[in-house]
């Protein structure tokens, strides 16, 4: 629904709000390694209507570059643009912030994020090889294949 994405606003979440855990749970099923990573990171949030549905996570790796540790669009507006929107003004900021890269990954079972990333001008730079097997308490499975690597994805920017 494009009218709706126009009414869409993007926004660093302020230290005194509270976590969209309900969001960033979509793409991180275990709350400890979301809070380990949330200490050095800023979260930006999507609000329609005063509610957020969407956030994404930037995590500094150097000067220079940058991780998308997390980004998630709310179940009932998933598919209607916001993911790609999410992208790009995570890349805007990116760049507003002086990083000259970066980067996301994603299971190898994810084909749609490996599909909306590569779109957006990512391209593979690396596997994690058994990342999901040795992080991750259970098996996890995404269009009936186990979620084994992390395929890392970067673009310079
Ligand atoms: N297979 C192929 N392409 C697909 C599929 C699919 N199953 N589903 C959607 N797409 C396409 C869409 O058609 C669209 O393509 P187009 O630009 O050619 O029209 C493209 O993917 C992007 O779609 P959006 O509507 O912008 O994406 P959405 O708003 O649904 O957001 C997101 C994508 C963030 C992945 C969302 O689905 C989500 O929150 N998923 C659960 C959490 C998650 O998996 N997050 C990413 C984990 S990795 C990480 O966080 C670093």
């Amino acid at each position: 629904m494009i009218s709706d994405n126009l009414n869409i606003i993007i926004r660093e979440l302020s230290s005194e709000e509270n976590v969209p855990y309900n969001l960033l749970l979509l793409a991180d099923p275990e709350k400890e390694m979301i809070d380990e990573y949330l200490e050095s990171s800023r979260v930006y949030v999507a609000i329609l209507n005063d509610t957020a549905i969407g956030a994404y996570v930037l995590y500094p790796l150097s000067n220079s570059s940058v991780e998308i540790k997390n980004i998630a669009v709310k179940e009932e507006h998933q598919n209607k643009g916001i993911g790609k929107i999410l992208l790009s003004d995570a890349i805007r900021e990116a760049k507003e912030k002086r990083f000259q890269s970066i980067c996301i990954g994603t299971a190898n079972s994810s084909i749609a994020q490996l599909y909306l990333y590569q779109k957006a001008g990512f391209e593979v730079t690396a596997i994690k090889r058994n990342f999901f097997i040795d992080n991750y308490a259970l098996p996890i499975y995404e269009n009936g294949i186990q979620a084994k690597h992390m395929i890392m994805l970067s673009k310079e920017i």
